[in-house]
């Protein structure tokens, strides 16, 4: 297979037309982030997490959200935060959090997304990113607590 060079604008384009024929636009980003955080709010293990650190504060969150998603699903380059070191502060966050985030945003999906393969493609993202939080955040689960060999 030859190798094909791209610019960054090709590329760009070819995911916005890649998640286009899906569905996918600022549109429905926006529907699945609102929709998204009502029901974490609504939650009753996930919501007090948000309320301490952001109480009544959530339009700027709302609004990086948005930005986020749109780079992650668009390459629309919007965000340029650092979520690592936001979610090493969270020090009440376990995996069992982790694992309910990613059921509620499946959920949210699956009732909104314009289509079954935007349901996958954002679905895909989401869990590696949960990953490597949970990696800055837990460590390599086989590394916790291994038996010391001798
Ligand atoms: C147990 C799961 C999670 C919890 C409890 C959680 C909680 C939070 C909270 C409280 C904030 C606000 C931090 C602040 O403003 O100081 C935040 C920010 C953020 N979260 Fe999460 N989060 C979780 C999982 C995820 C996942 C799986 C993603 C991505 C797929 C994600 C992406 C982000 C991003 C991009 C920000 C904005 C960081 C910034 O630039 O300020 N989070 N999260």
């Amino acid at each position: 297979m030859a190798t094909e060079i791209r610019t960054a604008e090709e590329r760009r384009k070819a995911i916005q037309s890649n998640a286009t024929s899906m569905g996918i636009d600022e549109v429905y980003i926006s529907e699945l982030v609102e929709t998204f955080y009502e029901r974490v709010r609504a939650d009753s293990d996930l919501g007090p997490i948000f309320e301490k650190v952001i109480g009544d504060n959530w339009d700027p969150h709302l609004v990086r959200m948005k930005n986020f998603w749109a780079s992650v699903a668009l390459n629309a380059g919007l965000y340029s935060g650092k979520p690592v070191p936001k979610h090493q502060q969270l020090s009440q966050v376990t995996q069992k959090h982790f694992e309910t985030w990613l059921s509620l945003f499946h959920q949210t999906l699956k009732d909104t997304a314009p289509s079954p393969a935007a349901v996958i493609y954002f679905m895909e993202r989401a869990e590696r990113i949960a990953n490597s939080l949970q990696l800055a955040m837990f460590g390599l689960p086989s590394l916790k607590g291994a038996t010391p060999s001798r």
